[in-house]
């Protein structure tokens, strides 16, 4: 039994469209429920299709997508459940609130760190090619700004590393730091 008083972690991937973050979030899940462990996955992506699905991309917006989400992955924590964030969560600033919605302690920043040139090479959804020609205001990378994180827990580079052992890295992470869990 977990003492009462211990809370879930929650892992929060930030990085650029096309980095692999929903990928190694994934692949990180279903390692950590093979261990018996209650965990959800929280994608931008899809949150943006129900819980947020009144927000854009404007800064503003952008802000309001992280405050929710953190909000939702704190009461998850606190039910046991360990939390994976799957967001672009571009500026630090909103990182850090998210950080302090779900307590520091349990907040663990990845930084999916693919480069602009490899996600847009990628492009899965086709959005670099729209948002280069101009259908897309505001893109991460290509119109709007994203911010590294100046001292993530782990940089994951897709391009340097397959993703499961981007995901391998990340679960041996956790187990390391077996409170966070
Ligand atoms: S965040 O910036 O608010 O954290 P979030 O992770 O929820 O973004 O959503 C990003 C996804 O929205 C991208 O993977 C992409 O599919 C889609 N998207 C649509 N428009 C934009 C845009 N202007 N900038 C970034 N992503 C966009």
């Amino acid at each position: 039994m977990k003492q009462a008083q211990s809370r879930a972690a929650t892992v929060w991937l930030t990085g650029l469209s096309g980095a692999g973050k929903t990928s190694i979030a994934g692949a990180l899940a279903q390692r950590l429920k093979a261990d018996g462990r209650a965990v959800t996955v929280l994608d931008g992506d899809l949150l943006r299709h129900g819980l947020n699905r009144d927000l854009g991309f404007t800064p503003q917006d952008r802000h309001e997508n992280i405050r929710r989400t953190a909000e939702v992955a704190r009461l998850m924590n606190e039910a046991g459940l360990v939390v994976i964030a799957a967001l672009i969560s571009p500026n630090r600033a909103d990182r850090a609130m998210a950080a302090a919605i779900i307590g520091a302690a349990h907040f663990i920043e990845v930084h999916v760190s693919t480069p602009v040139q490899v996600c847009e090479a990628r492009d899965p959804k086709g959005l670099y090619a729209r948002a280069r020609a101009g259908q897309i205001p505001q893109f991460t990378g290509v119109s709007a700004p994203y911010e590294a994180p100046l001292s993530p827990a782990l940089t994951l580079d897709t391009e340097q590393q397959a993703l499961e052992d981007s995901a391998g890295q990340l679960y041996r992470h956790l187990l390391a730091h077996a409170t966070l869990l």
